[in-house]
């Protein structure tokens, strides 16, 4: 290494500039301080979603040289934990080095898009690396591979089943696979519907895959390793030293000189809290280059792995430690194997050690296992046990800080050991585990006897926690039930969580603190039947056999169905047609540009937010001093600077929630600005009352607006002389959006007339643009917003960008300078709120004769010191009709019937009036349903789950199918108006502007399909370029699903208008070309030119006469699903879920599926796992993958099929579709229907009242505290430690 360049150089992207072109960054161990803090990572231009590796959007693949085998190795990383000096050596390929649409697509990217697995894209390009990085390991890898790849990619758009078919194309079928026939009676359904397609892509005209013709690894870097370096590379930041020593005994020398400074290997856990929470360390240590970590040395009595082995080797090293040795040596091994199946992703498997020494979930497995820590320092090596001394944290069991750990050594287990390992999360994969745990049990030879026996547990306290008395006073016991009750008992005791314990749901926990127990028993007893003859115990009988079960991960299979067109429609006409996303294939390669894509532009400046920390207060001072002298800072912007209009000179002292927006900081970097914001000090005068839930709101009479009420017939008359009645409560959480894209704008201030180029990422550029002109007080046309793509918006967009956009507006006006304001994804959390929670009351009265049903709803809406709420995808529908839903459920559980039959019952049958007195026909929704219950074969298979729930008691399972009728648009005329401007020029190619914006619900590709049919053209003549209010003003809010039915509606208008323009020409020269006749019009001074306008639907309510017709149509639809609850555990698996939906005549049925798939994958979550955490001063929690858990592609269920209703029609909308955007969200109900109906099965079973509490999301704490049992009960009994005063409050509140 001869220059300052040489230690990067090193490094080889393979990015925007092609292969082996060689990243040039200043520094060297000469030149310190010539780097910037955010240079240290590697720090794309591309992607950055969660900035803590929990989402996958950042994935590249990293390629490297093992020393000792030689071979060339190939892993993804998610480069946002990826520390750039960490990649020497290295070759790192990002998606445009993979493939381009300038030079040639790789298949990779060519399948994503043309299977739909794109809709925002913002996640694409992290798919795409993650299925190049398999490819590039397994050309034809299996469906199981496939799966564990995608595992740590989020989407939250398309549901994944588009994704995962993609990936499929290049898979063998696996014979392992547990594939689902398709339905019985498919064959039937298809010739009933001889309409139906199910081909959405043709993989036939797919490039195949040539292995031979990927990029080679550079021949610089083969070089490199031949030869080497081992002398120690220095690489000098601006406030970080790494050094990467190349020998082991520098390495000590360097832990000695620096005992502070971490080591740092994948940086999975160091990263997180550097890059979000501040933590600096100003020297890292990296042992990368150290081989003595890498060592592997098997024994005849155990394995000794290297601490730097990643835990992929480690898995693979296990999975042949098992291949290689009987089955008693390796029980410690295969639990571990267990563990790392389940665990994180493979991005992390692949960058991380095997052993954190603090937390881990490998370490409870590791302890009871008796390994063993082998540490070295200057002064020597040691052994220490990793037993509960290390656990407990001992000081001489502890590493001390100049100590390294070489390796770990795991002994083989033996013959009469038994060991297990135990994990519940709160999804299936990529989540941290509420509560893991290790056992071991050895007996006396030939006996039951226990001889030894060891349990830890992680997620029960800071460190992992040993049950080492009770394992101590359980020696000499028998294995027998007497010995479980004693065991439960002892445990509870010992492993004490208090109620106020980090991380909440003590109760859950301590359940699972005996429940893994318990299955830990019978896994035991079954292995004793086998050893131990004539046998002493009664029979475990089958039915409790089923707790032993897990639940594997299974590759999802479906079918998609939609109505082909009529086979006279010309081929040119792609309305009706699966057309790939308008930029399926830029979003696949990298090249789609979102908003902070947008190159730095000339004097730009970076903007961070100042909020509370208080959730309601007044501010008593603010004190700038320290930060305005971090270097960089430019200036505060406070609301002293608005010169327009913003509230009350009250509101602006007072704060209402954490999180609330006080001021901002404008610096040359983000880093600097975020420096800034650390140094400010703000004092607050705290005030009351304090406001978090809505029964607080309640209490207080803490509204914001007064009651809503609709009614129909007296209310009071039906509860004179009824039969039964049923009340209850049921509680939604809210959820967040988690648009992969977060909130950013780039406010660009222009030299004339206050003009201002806003580029913003929104559903509603006009609102952006009106409340910046409020705000700076200029007129609105001086501002023109722009919006290219959004990254995702399900709402969140829709009101929040303008605030943003206003305050950078604000910092450019006053700094004279561009502003780029980038929300991180914990800001981004706390600050933009969500779907409102809301809390239900229902009292039904039951009458044997048929009368007609009277109603009355009423409801208000909350005022509470939580970040307000917003616009999220279905706006109140989803919540409200799932209290209808419970309620139904109610009723059917105390009429002693089956819920689908009180839903058949009580559906709408002829043509009939809502409640507000707008009359429609339910044809469709009974063709729907009646569909819905055919294609899943309902009947049948309730009996099945039945006949499965009589034969297993740890196993439920639970069916339901869901209705549902869903109101489609604005409950207001004006805002159903939309505008479009279509330019032909003279090459005769076509410019169409619209009002909508695209937010991957593929909008433009859907217009572009009506601009081609109306002007007869081929979509390649067509293009988009971006939403812009300077091209279409006054534009209202993409949203509530008819951005496609009123645009579409413009589009046509100005199509017909320009094609009317042309008739004449066309007429004179029929068999001339578009291009000539359009030649001919610009000859004849004819404009080619075109405004098109729809003046909109009706749309009205009248809240004081209750009645109107607020909605101009609805979508219909159905769904069945089935799943089995772990009732020990509350994990559930999806087994199989069939949706009908209502589409009329899809404009395009692939984008239409995927709304559909997507939603419902979407408000599955909202129901099952997305569960929003406050603490008891309303911090929220849970601000980021971590903590917020989304459905991955292991939630998608194991057979899900959608249909599009065939021969349905609407004359009210766009060529007879529907909008589709929103409805599929209600549908992922049915999951966690079918989740209370196991509930319900189980509580039946154990004598429990059936009419329990619902709340969603059926969280896996919910399912198991139902399922109340001997072990929930032991829970209740088994007192808590007692609160001390400094912890008065739970650690979570309930919102
Ligand atoms: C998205 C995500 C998901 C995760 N999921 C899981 C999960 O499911 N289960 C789980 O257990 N963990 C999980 N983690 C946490 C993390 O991956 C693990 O703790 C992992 O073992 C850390 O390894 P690392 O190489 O990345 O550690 P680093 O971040 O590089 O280092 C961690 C610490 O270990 C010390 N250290 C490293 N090597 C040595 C050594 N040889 N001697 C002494 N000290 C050393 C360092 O000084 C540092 O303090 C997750 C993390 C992320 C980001
Ligand atoms: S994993 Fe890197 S941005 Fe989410
Ligand atoms: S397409 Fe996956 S997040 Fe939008």
């Amino acid at each position: 290494m001869k220059n300052s360049h040489s230690y990067l150089a090193a490094i080889l992207l393979r990015a925007e500039w092609g292969l082996s072109v060689i990243l040039h960054l200043k520094g060297s161990p000469s030149s310190p301080g010539t780097l910037n803090e955010q240079a240290i990572w590697l720090f794309f231009k591309k992607p950055y979603a969660c900035g803590r590796g929990g989402c996958g959007a950042c994935t590249v693949m990293v390629s490297k040289r093992d020393p000792t085998s030689q071979e060339i190795r190939h892993f993804s990383v998610t480069t946002c934990l990826v520390p750039i000096c960490s990649l020497y050596g290295a070759a790192v390929t990002t998606v445009e080095g993979v493939g381009s649409m300038k030079t040639r697509l790789h298949p990779v990217q060519e399948r994503i898009a043309k299977s739909h697995g794109t809709q925002c894209g913002f996640c694409t390009p992290g798919m795409v690396m993650s299925m190049y990085t398999l490819l590039r390991n397994h050309p034809q890898p299996s469906e199981e591979q496939l799966l564990e790849a995608l595992g740590g990619n989020l989407c939250r758009c398309t549901g994944y089943r588009p994704i995962l078919a993609s990936g499929k194309t290049f898979c063998l079928v696996s014979r392992g696979l547990r594939g689902h026939p398709q339905s019985k009676n498919d064959g039937d359904r298809r010739s009933s519907l001889g309409t139906q397609e199910s081909q959405l892509f043709v993989k036939e005209e797919f490039q195949p895959l040539d292995p031979t013709q990927e990029l080679i690894f550079p021949p610089e870097l083969l070089r490199m390793t031949e030869n080497p370096e081992k002398r120690t590379l220095t690489f000098h930041g601006e406030r970080v030293t790494w050094i990467s020593p190349g020998t082991f005994k520098d390495l000590l020398e360097l832990k000695a000189k620096h005992p502070e400074a971490p080591l740092i290997l994948g940086n999975t856990s160091l990263g997180p809290a550097m890059r979000s929470k501040g933590c600096l360390h100003p020297i890292l240590l990296s042992p990368a280059r150290i081989s003595e970590l890498n060592v592997v040395s098997k024994t005849n009595d155990g394995l000794t792995i290297g601490a730097g082995c990643s835990l992929a080797q480690v898995k693979d090293i296990l999975a042949e430690r098992v291949s290689e040795l009987p089955e008693e040596k390796t029980q410690t091994y295969r639990a571990l194997l267990k563990h790392l199946k389940s665990l994180a992703s493979q991005d992390l498997m692949t960058k991380a050690i095997t052993l954190s020494p603090y937390y881990s979930d490998l370490n409870p497995i590791l302890a009871v296992g008796n390994a063993t820590l082998n540490l070295t320092s200057e002064e020597g090596t040691r052994r220490i046990p990793l037993s509960e001394h290390f656990l407990a944290g001992l000081a001489s069991a502890d590493l001390k800080p100049e100590e390294i750990l070489e390796s770990v050594y795991i002994p083989h287990s033996q013959k009469w050991e038994f060991v297990s390992a135990f994990r519940q999360a709160q999804c299936q994969q990529n989540a941290l585990p509420d509560v893991n745990a290790g056992m071991r049990v050895l007996f006396k030879e030939g006996t039951d006897i226990i001889e030894d026996l060891s349990i830890t547990y992680g997620g029960v306290g800071a460190a992992t926690v040993s049950a080492h008395k009770s394992c101590q006073q359980l020696l000499g016991r028998q294995w027998d039930e007497l010995m479980l009750d004693e065991a439960c008992r002892r445990l509870l005791d010992e492993v004490s969580l208090p109620g106020w314990a980090p991380g909440g749901r003590v109760e859950f926990k301590r359940t699972l603190v005996v429940s893994f127990f318990f299955k830990f028993y019978l896994q035991v007893l079954q292995e004793l039947k086998k050893l131990i003859k004539p046998r002493r115990y009664p029979e475990i009988s089958d039915r409790f056999l089923s707790a032993l079960e897990d639940f594997p991960g299974t590759v999802p299979q479906g079918v998609q169905r939609y109505q082909s067109v009529d086979s006279h429609q010309p081929l040119q006409d792609p309305v009706g047609r699966p057309v790939m996303h308008l930029s399926g294939l830029k979003h696949a390669t990298g090249e789609a540009e979102f908003c902070d894509d947008i190159p730095m532009v000339d004097k730009e400046l970076c903007m961070a937010l100042v909020t509370s920390t208080r959730a309601y207060a007044k501010i008593i001072s603010i004190d700038l001093s320290e930060a305005l002298e971090i270097p960089g800072v430019v200036d505060v912007i406070t609301a002293k600077d608005i010169p327009g209009t913003n509230g009350t000179e009250d509101d602006k002292l007072l704060v209402l929630c954490v999180g609330q927006i006080i001021f901002a900081v404008v610096a040359e970097t983000d880093v600097q600005a975020k420096r800034a914001i650390e140094k400010i000090k703000i004092t607050y005068e705290e005030l009351e009352p304090i406001i978090f839930t809505i029964k607080d709101a309640i209490k207080h009479n803490s509204f914001l607006c007064p009651e809503k009420k609709l009614e129909q017939g007296n209310i009071e008359e039906a509860f004179e002389k009824v039969d039964q009645i049923v009340e209850g409560e049921v509680h939604v959480g809210g959820q967040e959006h988690f648009y992969m894209e977060t909130q950013r704008v780039l406010v660009i201030p222009k030299t004339e007339d206050k003009e201002l180029d806003i580029y913003v990422s929104t559903q509603d550029p006009a609102h952006v643009q009106k409340t910046v002109s409020s705000t700076l007080n200029i007129p609105i046309n001086r501002i023109t917003c722009h919006v290219k793509r959004v990254g995702g918006g399900f709402g969140g967009k829709i009101g929040r960008p303008a605030v943003f956009g206003a305050i950078a507006a604000v910092g450019a006006l006053k700094t004279g300078h561009p502003i780029r304001l980038v929300l991180d994804r914990e800001d981004d959390m706390l600050i933009t709120g969500g779907r409102h929670p809301l809390f239900g009351k229902y009292k039904v009265s039951i009458k044997e004769e048929n009368t007609k049903e009277k109603m009355l709803f009423r409801g208000r809406a909350c005022l509470t010191n939580l970040p307000s709420n917003t616009a999220f995808r279905g706006f109140g529908f989803p919540q409200g009709t799932l209290v209808t839903e419970s309620c139904i459920t109610a009723v059917a559980a105390k009429c002693g019937l089956p819920p689908e039959k009180v839903r058949e019952k009580n559906m709408y049958r002829t043509v009939d009036k809502t409640i507000y007195k707008q009359a429609f026909n339910p044809e469709s929704l009974i063709r729907c349903w009646n569909e819905c219950l055919d294609a899943s074969s309902f009947h049948n298979r309730r009996k099945q789950v039945e006949e499965f729930n009589k034969k297993n008691y740890w196993k439920k399972r639970g069916i339901a199918v869901i209705p549902m009728k869903f109101s489609v648009g604005f409950a207001a005329t004006s805002y159903h108006q939309a505008a479009a401007l279509v330019h032909i020029y003279t090459d005769g190619s076509v410019l169409v502007t619209h009002g909508g914006n695209e937010l991957g619900q593929g909008i433009h590709t859907k217009m572009l399909q009506v601009a081609s049919r109306e002007l007869k053209i081929p979509m390649s003549h067509l293009h988009i370029c971006e939403t812009s209010t300077a091209m279409v003003p006054n534009t209202i809010a993409t949203a509530a699903s008819v951005g496609a039915d009123i645009n579409g509606k413009a589009v046509q208008n100005a199509c017909q208008i320009l094609l009317k323009r042309l008739e004449p020409i066309i007429k004179k020269n029929p068999e001339g070309t578009w291009e000539e006749w359009i030649e001919a019009a610009f000859e004849q001074r004819i404009s080619l030119s075109a405004t098109g306008y729809f003046r909109g639907y009706k749309a009205f309510m009248d809240w004081e006469k209750g009645e109107g017709d607020p909605f101009p149509y609805y979508v219909y639809g159905a769904a069945c699903s089935e799943v089995e609850i772990d009732c020990l555990t509350g994990a559930h698996k999806k087994i199989r879920t069939d949706i009908v939906m209502d589409a009329c005549c899809s404009l395009n049925p692939a984008i239409d599926i995927g709304q559909i798939e997507g939603a419902f994958i979407q408000g599955m979550g909202l129901y099952t796992t997305e569960e929003l955490k406050y603490s008891p001063e309303g911090v929220l929690y849970s601000r980021g993958p971590d903590e917020y858990k989304i459905p991955t592609i292991s939630d998608v269920p194991e057979e899900f099929n959608v249909s599009l209703l065939p021969s349905s029609q609407t004359p009210l909308t766009i060529y007879s579709s529907k909008g589709l955007g929103e409805s599929g969200m209600f549908l992922g109900s049915s999951v966690f229907f079918a989740i209370t109906d196991a509930v319900a099965a189980a509580r039946k079973e154990r004598d429990i009242a059936e009419d329990f509490t619902v709340k969603s999301p059926a969280t896996p704490e919910w399912v198991r505290m139902a399922c109340a049992d001997r072990f929930t009960e032991m829970v209740y009994i088994c007192p808590l430690p007692l609160e001390p005063p400094s912890h008065p409050t739970p650690w979570a509140i309930f919102k």
